[in-house]
């Protein structure tokens, strides 16, 4: 019997729907706290073009640190992955995403490039002339999306109050874990958490991952395979931050959340998904957007673990 894919979106959006009183909107980033509180939204792309939708899939948010895949993947592509792993390492924390505490007390290397302070240290490895320029075609082509863009808001806000990611550069600059000046690269920072995106969007970034970075509709190779890899394996394990084990067996995807209200989930055979619901629970990540994703697993069997049944 077919699998009625768009019905059980709807169903998941209901059920993300019903446990969004358990979150609240970012608010350590002012601008974030305007947030709409009530918007959920899902987006499932297949590689052959199928498209299913739900809800609020296409009401743009800043993607925060899903930019973080996209910089490791810039990183990598211009740096190298000898560079860039010899100043982060590939280990999960089970810390906050703004920890600085591992820095100090195992390893000058920040644990992997998800977390804050790893993703700064990618920042720094991107080896373009204007690295927030290449970030954005990157991400422009990925998502075939030529509109996407910054929001000067959001970046200007995360830049006059971003104490504690300040802090965390200091740091790594003053254990020469950082080549350049910490101001210079925390602004490429806060400029790639602030570009706007869609769940639309991301699943098509998904979707892309999936299909071992090629592009299906014009057959370009957008990123190498090896390091589709690699992203994906990191996001696997550390794409929750300290809420990444219970996530994997919940839901078990490499995915990537963002304080946005965003998620991109990876699943096989070129399917990628895309959430957005600003409401987040204590770890930072979407409550809405995770529940989605637990029933959407569930439901279509996609647990990197399942038998593949979609
Ligand atoms: O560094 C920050 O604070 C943000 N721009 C990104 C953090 C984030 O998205 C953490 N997410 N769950």
């Amino acid at each position: 019997m077919a699998v009625d894919v768009q019905s059980i979106l709807e169903m998941a959006l209901e059920k993300g729907r019903n446990v969004l009183y358990e979150g609240k909107v970012a608010s350590y980033i002012p601008e974030l706290a305007k947030a709409d509180s009530s918007n959920l939204g899902v987006c499932l792309m297949k590689k052959d073009g199928t498209i299913y939708k739900a809800g609020d899939y296409n009401i743009p948010f800043t993607m925060q640190s899903i930019s973080k895949t996209f910089s490791l993947i810039l990183a990598l592509q211009t740096a190298g992955y000898d560079k860039v792993f010899s100043k982060i390492g590939m280990e999960p924390t089970g810390d906050r995403f703004d920890s600085i505490l591992q820095l100090e007390l195992k390893d000058w290397r920040p644990f992997n490039p998800m977390i804050n302070a790893g993703a700064i240290v990618t920042a720094s490895c991107v080896e373009t002339e204007d690295p927030f320029g290449s970030f954005l075609e990157l991400v422009r082509k990925v998502c075939n999306n030529p509109r996407i863009s910054l929001n000067e808001e959001v970046y200007q806000s995360e830049k006059r109050t971003g104490t504690r990611n300040r802090s965390i550069a200091f740091l790594l600059k003053s254990d020469n874990v950082l080549d350049g000046e910490p101001e210079d690269i925390l602004d490429i920072y806060f400029r790639m958490c602030s570009v706007m995106v869609t769940a639309k969007d991301l699943a098509r970034y998904g979707m892309v991952l999936s299909n071992h970075g090629i592009d299906p509709d014009t057959g370009e190779q957008l990123i190498d395979p090896t390091i589709v890899r690699i992203v994906t394996t990191l996001m696997m394990l550390c794409g929750m931050y300290d809420e990444s084990g219970e996530y994997a067996v919940k839901v078990g995807l490499p995915s990537k959340s963002g304080v946005g209200g965003g998620i991109v989930a990876i699943s096989r055979k070129g399917v990628g998904i895309g959430t957005f619901g600003p409401m987040l629970n204590k770890k930072g990540n979407s409550v809405g957007g995770e529940k989605i994703l637990q029933v959407l697993s569930r439901e279509l069997g996609l647990h990197v673990f399942d038998l593949a049944t979609f």
